[in-house]
């Protein structure tokens, strides 16, 4: 009932050559059973929407301001993200949270911009490696969760992405029961806040996603897709997660 969902993240990567990459992803997205999203820097936006034109693949912005316009310098508005041809927006990663000393009011605050868009936002939480080790796991991510997924949240505005801090980009990943256990735990708490539309909100898992653990990854219940980095610059890579996907 949960449509599956591969999401790449570019990061601060990619300039016009990198839309090769994506050209390559077009030829290969036949597939309707599994939405694909890809996150590029903002300024290619526009023209990563021209070049997935006509085929399932769906452009997202990788981060929006709270506020509809004014003076911030530097930012993007929601409004700015769905002019450019974005459908979805990721709120709160763990780079933004760090780099830039994102709250968990201020990821709210940016999902609820993202709603007012009709944007669907991808909210991300995650644990550092201190936190796992000191225990600390699912209080901070329930602490997160709550903290940043607006009341107006629903099956079709929201996916949550899970992206342990210590995994991502480090080719470390959790065990099975790790992510299982997470990915229970952020259903079941979104059952209790939203009640049953909460069982179509589809939940991700990122940190560290390849061609070669994708299948285990995704063979996890809970787990509705990926939120892909480094593995989604390439389309040998990204699209072979795709499949990944489709085949689970
Ligand atoms: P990597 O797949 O490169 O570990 O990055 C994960 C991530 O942060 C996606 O948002």
């Amino acid at each position: 009932m949960r449509r599956k969902l591969a999401a790449g993240n570019w990061k601060m990567n990619g300039t016009a050559a990198a839309l090769n990459e994506l050209k390559a992803m077009k030829d290969a997205a036949k597939t309707q059973a599994t939405d694909v999203l890809i996150c590029p820097p903002a300024t290619l936006i526009s023209r990563a929407s021209d070049t997935v034109s006509g085929s399932p693949i769906a452009i997202g912005g990788q981060d929006c301001h709270a506020n509809a316009s004014g003076a911030h310098t530097g930012d993007i508005s929601g409004a700015m993200l769905a002019d450019a041809g974005a459908s979805y927006v990721i709120t709160g990663h763990s780079e933004r949270r760090v780099d830039h000393g994102e709250t968990d009011a201020i990821v709210a605050a940016k999902s609820t911009a993202a709603y007012d868009n009709d944007l669907i936002a991808v909210i991300c939480l995650g644990e550092s490696l201190k936190q796992r080790e000191a225990g600390e796991t699912l209080a901070v991510i329930g602490t997160q969760l709550q903290g940043s997924t607006p009341d107006a949240a629903t099956a079709a505005n929201t996916v949550i992405a899970y992206e342990p801090v210590w995994a991502i980009g480090t080719g470390k990943v959790p065990t099975i029961a790790q992510i299982a256990e997470v990915h229970d735990f952020i259903r079941a708490e979104l059952i209790k806040h939203f009640g049953e539309d909460a069982n179509g909100i589809r939940i991700l898992y990122g940190g560290s996603v390849k061609p070669s653990n994708a299948t285990e990854i995704f063979a996890v219940e809970n787990v509705d897709g990926a939120l892909v980095g480094g593995a989604s610059l390439k389309a040998a890579d990204f699209n072979a997660i795709i499949a990944a996907l489709d085949a689970s």
